[in-house]
């Protein structure tokens, strides 16, 4: 199989940007899962000083098929977003935002659905479903939010957002991954679903919350798959699922691991820290700040090639299981390669039973980072 050139890894860069150290919901009564340490009980904050549409500028030189994403917290979302979302689409480049869809100003929906009308087909949202009834929902989220987000996706398909959901795959979820697919693609027309692996850090530790069983994982997403149709397959394209069935009817395509050890992916803070991704705010993956460097320093820099490389270097056995390093990190240097490894024996035993035989290299779930 043919392997991507360097420059073909680049060519899809990707930008993501956290513009305020703050969440209302985490200030005041946290998502039960949020691993996000910093914005507990975090005060609305003044503008950092960052010059975020001068950071725009300079990665829309990386490229013209250049995303960016902005994953704020609740309620961290206003005119200076806007400016930034505008700069992007002005810039000939896509963006999203990742969102819980409940604290969103009535102001900042019409400016992003005016924008969405203006730039078709290059502004997407993410939204934070995380089941398909309040009693789902409920588990990780305030179950009298639901109601809203399920409102704000349908209204953010009608004014031509791109509208993919995130769902946190936990084992008190998990059984109900079915119909929460089937929620989501056949009854609000969502085209993507993103699967995030719970990440037993921060709240979600405090309160307990459970990894899903990885058979019954498996189980339940491979039943998903191959019993949906392909408006319902397109919708998982990038989870493990898509790239077993591309394995077994031969169409895989090949990938390189963990996109930030790959290709040219930024994440930077509200304060102006740069990393390789927002699940790697670790001290070893730390590259600069950009006070202090351009985009393009701090991409040659030795400090992002040693973060890439430690990155690249927590790929698994198995062709078809990339797993995000930052999970693996949270699991602790002792749990962090069984973790990996038992999804991966999984996918290895089911391909040998069909007499799939896959070489390291060849593919890989390339797990479709949900920011
Ligand atoms: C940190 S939030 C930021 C955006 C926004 N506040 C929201 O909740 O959508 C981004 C994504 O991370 C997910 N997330 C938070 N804690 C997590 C955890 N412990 N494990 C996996 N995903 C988590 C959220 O569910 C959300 O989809
Ligand atoms: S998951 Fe999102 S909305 Fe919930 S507390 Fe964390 S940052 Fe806030």
């Amino acid at each position: 199989m043919k392997r991507k050139s360097l420059e073909q890894k680049m060519e899809n860069p990707l930008l993501v940007l956290e513009t305020r150290n703050y969440c209302a919901i985490a200030s005041e009564d946290p998502c039960k899962h949020c691993s996000v340490e910093g914005y507990v009980r975090a005060e609305p904050q003044m503008n950092s000083g960052v010059d975020w549409l001068n950071i725009v500028e300079q990665f829309s030189e990386f490229g013209e098929n250049g995303h960016v994403v902005l994953k704020n917290g609740a309620g961290a979302l206003g005119d200076s977003e806007i400016s930034i979302l505008e700069k992007t689409l002005n810039e000939g480049l896509s963006a999203s935002i990742t969102t819980e869809g409940v604290c969103v100003p009535n102001k900042f929906k019409s400016e992003l659905y005016k924008l969405a009308d203006e730039h078709k087909n290059k502004l997407g949202v993410t939204v934070s479903l995380d089941g398909e009834t309040r009693e789902t929902y409920g588990q990780l989220r305030r179950p009298e939010h639901f109601d809203s987000v399920v409102s704000f996706v349908r209204d953010a398909q009608s004014h031509n957002l791109d509208v993919a959901t995130n769902y946190v795959v936990h084992a008190g979820n998990v059984g109900s991954l079915q119909d929460y697919v089937n929620f989501v693609v056949k009854e609000l027309g969502v085209k993507k679903i993103n699967l995030l692996e719970l990440n037993s850090t921060g709240n979600a530790k405090r309160n307990g919350l459970k990894e899903a069983d990885s058979q019954q994982y498996f189980d339940v997403l491979m039943k998903t798959f191959s019993e949906g149709d392909e408006q319902i397959k397109q919708a998982l394209d990038g989870t493990f699922a898509a790239e077993v069935y591309k394995a077994e009817t031969g169409l895989s395509e090949g990938c390189n691991g963990c996109p930030a050890g790959s290709k040219g992916m930024y994440f930077i803070q509200h304060d102006g820290e740069i990393f390789p991704c927002s699940s790697l705010e670790l001290p070893q993956y730390h590259v600069g700040d950009v006070e202090r460097m351009t985009l393009a320093e701090a991409d040659k820099s030795m400090e992002f090639e040693y973060a890439r490389k430690v990155a690249q270097s927590l790929k698994t056995e198995n062709p078809l299981v990339s797993m995000c390093p930052g999970r693996l990190e949270s699991f602790g240097e002792q749990g962090r390669m069984e973790q990996a490894t038992e999804m991966t024996k999984i996918i290895t035993n089911y391909l040998k039973e069909k007499g799939i035989e896959l070489t390291k290299g060849d593919s890989c779930n390339c797990y479709s980072p949900a920011f």
